[in-house]
């Protein structure tokens, strides 16, 4: 039985892989650490609070004492940090947390896992670390050995708290590795990121805000093939190495915006172009080979099945998004639970 201790679990992909790991090893034990800052949302971790394989914290990977004395109590065996301020807009208008979560955060989780001798810490990473690609190149992608080259304060934030887990390693022996992963989608994802906000704005009939001429180029991964990639790593990986993950599905923003229109019968003529957002990356392309010849790793879903069911999954789940767009859920923690 093993312990893994998973950050930012009550997010879109680090909830996905909480479900994930319980199910897919029901005798570990997966204890979860997340701030719930506004993009972290209990109830959705709802089933796994019945489970008495999962442990919750509401903590913020920054405060150090916390984070001590959860490891000091649960002595986890691996850590995956999922935590972090994660969207680009966000972080063009106020950067001052990402670096502060991104990065000092990082920092706190690499020292409690010194000193309490974990024996993997994996950093969830991104594409965004390698800037962008040209849209007149569909011949490069990136491996990981495309220099870091970001462009917004998030990929910077993010491609330092990279460094510094790499640095660890070299430096302090840390049992370290990395995933850069492309755009992922599907189930709990937070409705102020593309796909799942034009599917509740297509729901309610409002605006569909494209930026610029939505011709950016994004590599679309189903969520689970991320787990499913995270799993093999942490299984298999070799320390000290960044694997990179994509799903070799490059989609132009218009036309992800116009399937969405299409599959739930809305006019495109909702479709409404808007200022382009500041530094906007132009093309994202993952070259899988590393993670795929070494690791055995490649994504199981088409994107096909992968929209279908997560257009499917926001219409049957109103009651997880519905407060979300209406603020309700900030107060949903102390109304369940009282005060952490
Ligand atoms: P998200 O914003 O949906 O979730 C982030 C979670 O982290 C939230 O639950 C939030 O409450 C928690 N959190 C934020 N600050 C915290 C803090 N200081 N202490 C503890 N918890 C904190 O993000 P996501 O889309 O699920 O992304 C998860 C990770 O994967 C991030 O590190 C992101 O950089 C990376 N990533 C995301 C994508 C993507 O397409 N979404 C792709 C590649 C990599
Ligand atoms: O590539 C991995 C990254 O993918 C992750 O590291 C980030 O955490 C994650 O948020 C995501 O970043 P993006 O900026 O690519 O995702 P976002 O959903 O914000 O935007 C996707 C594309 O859609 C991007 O080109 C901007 C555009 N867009 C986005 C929104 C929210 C619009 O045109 N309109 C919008 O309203």
């Amino acid at each position: 039985m093993k312990k893994v201790l998973v950050t930012g679990g009550a997010g879109f992909i680090g909830s996905n892989f909480v479900y994930y790991w319980l199910e897919r090893y029901p005798e570990d034990r997966v204890i979860c650490v997340d701030a719930l800052t506004y993009a972290g949302n209990l109830s959705t971790l709802e089933k796994a609070l019945q489970n008495p394989q999962f442990r919750f914290y509401k903590t913020d990977i920054c405060d150090r004492e916390a984070i001590y004395e959860i490891f000091r109590k649960e002595m986890p065996d691996a850590v995956v940090n999922f935590a972090a301020e994660s969207h680009v807009d966000r972080s063009i208008d106020a950067p001052e947390i990402f670096l502060k979560t991104n990065v000092l955060g990082t920092q706190v989780l690499l020292d409690a896992s010194r000193a309490f001798g974990v024996k993997r810490y994996h950093q969830v990473s991104t594409d965004e670390v390698y800037g962008d690609l040209p849209l007149d190149r569909p011949d490069l992608f990136f491996t990981e050995s495309t220099p870091i080259h970001t462009s917004s304060p998030y990929s910077a934030s993010k491609a330092s708290a990279d460094l510094l887990v790499l640095a660890y390693h070299r430096t302090y022996g840390l049992p370290v590795t990395v995933s850069r992963c492309s755009n992922n989608y599907g189930p709990y994802h937070f409705p102020e990121k593309l796909i799942p906000l034009m599917i509740v704005n297509c729901l309610h009939d409002k605006p569909l805000p494209v930026y610029g001429e939505g011709l950016n180029v994004r590599d679309w991964l189903y969520v689970t093939d991320h787990c499913k990639a995270i799993d093999r790593i942490l299984c298999d990986g070799r320390v000290g190495e960044v694997y990179n993950v994509g799903g070799h599905n490059e989609m132009r923003n218009i036309d992800i915006v116009r399937l969405i229109c299409q599959k739930l019968s809305k006019p495109e003529s909702l479709i409404t172009y808007v200022a382009d957002r500041k530094g906007h990356d132009m093309r994202y392309a993952i070259d899988p080979a590393k993670i795929s010849e070494e690791l055995g790793w490649k994504p199981e879903t088409s994107f096909a099945e992968g929209i279908e069911k997560t257009v499917s999954w926001y219409l049957e789940n109103r009651s997880w998004w519905e407060p979300i767009i209406s603020g309700e859920y900030r107060s949903y923690y102390e109304k369940m639970y009282g005060k952490a």
